[in-house]
């Protein structure tokens, strides 16, 4: 059985969505959920699925050492950040060469960097009058969204979308393709 844990922050839509996905798998089990902010709701997410969670804030985060061992403790083999805000420090990176995978919700490299996650990058979009979005899954590195790319998926926006619309037609491939997307990635490890 391989190990996945997600990383999140906040809501944790995509979260559940890849819990669920791997729930019935013989192969593949979500067994840790790490939120650094101890309101994010996706720790409730967690609780309803039954999925163990962790509260790492981001000094203790940043540090890496004792979430290291925490990840050891519990073998996990393949950690998914699904909507999760901090940079990953380099440490954590040593100890995952390859494994850590990420979720953008715009094409890379457009609309990434240091404070563009969520509406923010809906917005931006929108400002640019771009006449397309989508995701973008890529491997992480020291540097915010700047990874090599696995997979990327499109979607139209239409000069009349607000970000609202574009965040919508981006969770829809997030939904679709971000699950399926790590069981062919975990497959390989
Ligand atoms: C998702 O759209 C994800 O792509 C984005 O945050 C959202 C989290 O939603 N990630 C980033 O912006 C990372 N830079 P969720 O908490 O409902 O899964």
């Amino acid at each position: 059985m391989k190990r996945i844990a997600i990383f999140a922050s906040g809501s944790g839509s995509n979260a559940e969505n890849i819990a669920k996905y791997f729930a019935n798998s013989t192969e593949t089990e979500v067994s840790l959920i790490v939120a650094n902010n101890p309101e994010a709701y996706v720790l409730k997410r967690a609780e309803k699925l039954g999925i163990e969670s962790l509260i790492v804030r981001k000094p203790e985060f940043m540090a890496a050492d004792n979430l290291i061992k925490e990840l050891h403790k519990r073998k996990i083999d393949f950690i998914v950040l699904a909507g999760f805000l901090l940079l990953v420090p380099q440490k954590l990176i040593d100890a995952y060469p390859g494994r850590i995978v990420n979720i953008h919700p715009a094409l890379l490299p457009k609309h990434g960097g240091k404070g563009m996650y969520g509406d923010r990058v809906h917005e931006a979009v929108v400002a640019a009058g771009d006449k397309e979005s989508g995701i973008t899954i890529h491997l992480i590195d020291a540097n915010y969204d700047k990874g090599v790319t696995y997979f990327q998926a499109k979607c139209p926006v239409y000069p009349t979308d607000t970000p609202h619309d574009v965040a919508q037609k981006v969770h829809i491939l997030e939904y679709e393709h971000f699950p399926r997307v790590i069981d062919e990635i975990v497959k390989t490890i």
